[in-house]
């Protein structure tokens, strides 16, 4: 073949960087075969490769109808290229009907044959140890240039499915490196974020100027890499292409890849949050509706007497004006008049009016009115902090005073069936929270205790009350609450579920079962706290609420619900 083996190896080596698609690189290879100038080899061949145990010819130059028939497809050991193919070495065989040769060189990669190319040789063409030996290592070369093609190919191909299924999912995913450089920007994040791929691949993250709460993912995102495990961060602050303010849910998750080792996945949950708030605002009037008679006998009681004492006040004031005005026309007569102040008169009038009477009864009419007005006004304030929808914004929260609230709504829930006291430690440090979810949270437990009570007296067919008790303390960095009662306890049988949204025990009508799992996301999930309970069957119940001082976060401590369970 004469061929220069320089050039020929300079040839390989472009073609194995060359980035062309896989048939034609075959073509490629077999022009390169075929068209050297000073070759003998006539421009006719074609390239085999091996496919389901079968030859397929793959590429060909200057075959006939004939032959690209008969021979397209050719079985191991069958005619002469299917033989060859077996054989597995350099060679030349004569095609004896045809009047010409076939240079057979196998394509060879990893000691197995991978394909075979075919070149036509005229009759009686013999080759020299040179070009054998350069055909012998062609045959190798171009077997780990296909094979990396195929490969290259196969991998381009996962990538795009890859890419599709990144992009297929709603979800924001993203892929960072050891520099924070981002590498995967899926559709979901160019949607949720309002930046595209282009605009951010290569750049590092905290400097892209997503407008989302950068210190609480740059915080995750160096606790994911410490720790080696995912990190949750919830209701993330981001602002929405639309301006508008958004939620996001997001893990921070460790992976083990050279290129990447934090994968950031999550969601847009605005919405979710919302219908979450609407539901516990919903709960929470449906609560206070459900006290609503309670709460309008707890305001009629003080009305009824402060109604009855302003009466009395005004009968008083009516008699003693009378007097006082008896009084006054003998001080104001003019000064020729000298008779004596009718003293026995004023004496018989007095007596008759009960003025002792009124002077004791007057002061402690005014002050009972006043106790009831203050009573009003509270039970007032009470209702309104409850009815607020409650700020998104984390606010100074005064425990104690939530409690407080909690009882004046609750009163008539539980006055008839138990004593309510407290021991509220006086100088609780406020925590950082969401007052209107706390105050409903007492405000479930205390009912639930009522119930528990009212159940049990019924049980028992006793009439003597129960009681419940609140204590609030302050320990290392949390505010802890206890809510006990001597209610029925809760059975063993439902410790477990007591937490699930709709689980209930109570009678249509009295319980939706929503408010320990209402109260559970708001302590947990809100708050960074926990609560579980201690109960013996029978003799009752102790709620226990721990409430973090300083929590910044709105993360999801995520509690096991059940966990913690302490049964007497
Ligand atoms: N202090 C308690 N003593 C005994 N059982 C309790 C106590 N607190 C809760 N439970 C049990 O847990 C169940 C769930 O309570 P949860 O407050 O979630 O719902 P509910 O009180 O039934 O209905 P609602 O949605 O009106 O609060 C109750 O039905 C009751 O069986
Ligand atoms: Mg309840």
């Amino acid at each position: 073949m004469n061929m220069n083996l320089i050039t020929q190896i300079y040839k390989f080596l472009r073609l194995s960087i060359l980035d062309i698609p896989y048939d034609r690189l075959l073509k490629f290879i077999l022009d390169m075969l075929t068209t050297d100038q000073n070759s003998s080899v006539k421009r006719r061949g074609g390239i085999y490769i091996f496919q389901n145990n079968r030859l397929k010819l793959s590429t060909h130059n200057g075959l006939g109808k004939e032959i690209l028939h008969k021979c397209s497809e050719v079985e191991l050991g069958h005619c002469l290229c299917g033989k060859a193919a077996q054989i597995c070495r350099v060679q030349i065989l004569e095609h004896r009907e045809r009047n010409h040769l076939h240079l057979y060189v196998p394509i060879i990669f990893k000691s197995r044959v991978y394909g075979l190319i075919n070149l036509y040789l005229p009759n009686g063409y013999r080759y020299s140890t040179k070009e054998e030996q350069f055909l012998k290592l062609a045959s190798v070369w171009i077997g780990e240039i296909l094979k990396r093609k195929l490969d290259e190919e196969k991998l381009k191909e996962a990538h795009i499915e890859t890419r599709l299924i990144l992009d297929s999912v709603g979800s924001i995913i993203i892929g960072l490196n050891r520099e924070n450089r981002v590498r995967i920007w899926n559709r979901g994040a160019e949607k949720v974020l309002g930046i595209s791929q282009s605009e951010i691949i290569g750049r590092k993250i905290d400097e892209c100027d997503i407008l989302w709460d950068l210190e609480k993912i740059r915080a995750g995102i160096s606790e994911c890499r410490i720790k080696r495990t995912p990190i949750r961060l919830d209701e993330l602050d981001f602002k929405r292409p639309d301006g508008s303010r958004g939620f996001l849910g997001i893990t921070v998750n460790p992976i083990s890849s050279n290129k990447m080792n934090v994968i950031i996945y999550g969601a847009d949950i605005t919405e979710r949050k919302n219908l979450e708030l609407q539901l516990a605002h919903t709960q929470k009037l449906e609560s206070i509706g459900q006290l609503a008679a309670g709460i309008a006998h707890e305001l009629n009681t003080p009305t009824q007497y402060i109604g009855d004492n302003i009466r009395f006040l005004n009968d008083a004031f009516r008699d003693l004006t009378s007097l006082i005005e008896y009084i006054m026309k003998f001080l104001n007569r003019g000064e020729t008049e000298t008779a004596p102040l009718p003293i026995d008169e004023i004496e018989k009038r007095m007596e008759q009016l009960d003025m002792r009477f009124l002077l004791k009864e007057i002061p402690k009419a005014i002050e009972q009115s006043l106790e009831g007005i203050d009573r009003i006004s509270q039970i007032i304030h009470s209702i309104k902090e409850f009815s607020h929808p409650g700020s998104k914004e984390r606010a100074s929260v005064d425990i104690n005073r939530c409690i407080q609230n909690a009882i004046t709504i609750s009163k008539n829930e539980w006055k008839y069936v138990a004593e309510l006291t407290t021991d509220l430690k006086p100088d609780l440090p406020p925590i950082n929270g969401y007052p209107q979810e706390l105050n409903h949270v007492f405000l479930n437990i205390i009912i639930n205790a009522a119930h528990a009570i009212k159940e049990r007296l019924k049980r028992n067919k006793e009439e003597i009350k129960g009681r419940i008790h609140i204590k609030t303390d302050a320990s290392e960095g949390f505010v802890e609450i206890r809510i006990s009662d001597n209610g029925i306890g809760i059975p063993k049988s439902i410790q477990k579920r007591i937490f699930d949204p709709f689980f209930t025990t109570k009678e249509v009508g009295k319980g939706s079962g929503q408010g320990l799992a209402i109260t559970h996301r708001i302590v947990v999930k809100k708050h960074n706290g926990s609560i579980f309970f201690e109960t013996e069957e029978g003799k009752g119940t102790t709620f226990i609420i721990r409430l973090p001082i300083n929590n910044l976060s709105s993360g999801e401590g995520e509690y096991e619900k059940g966990q913690d369970i302490i049964c007497g």
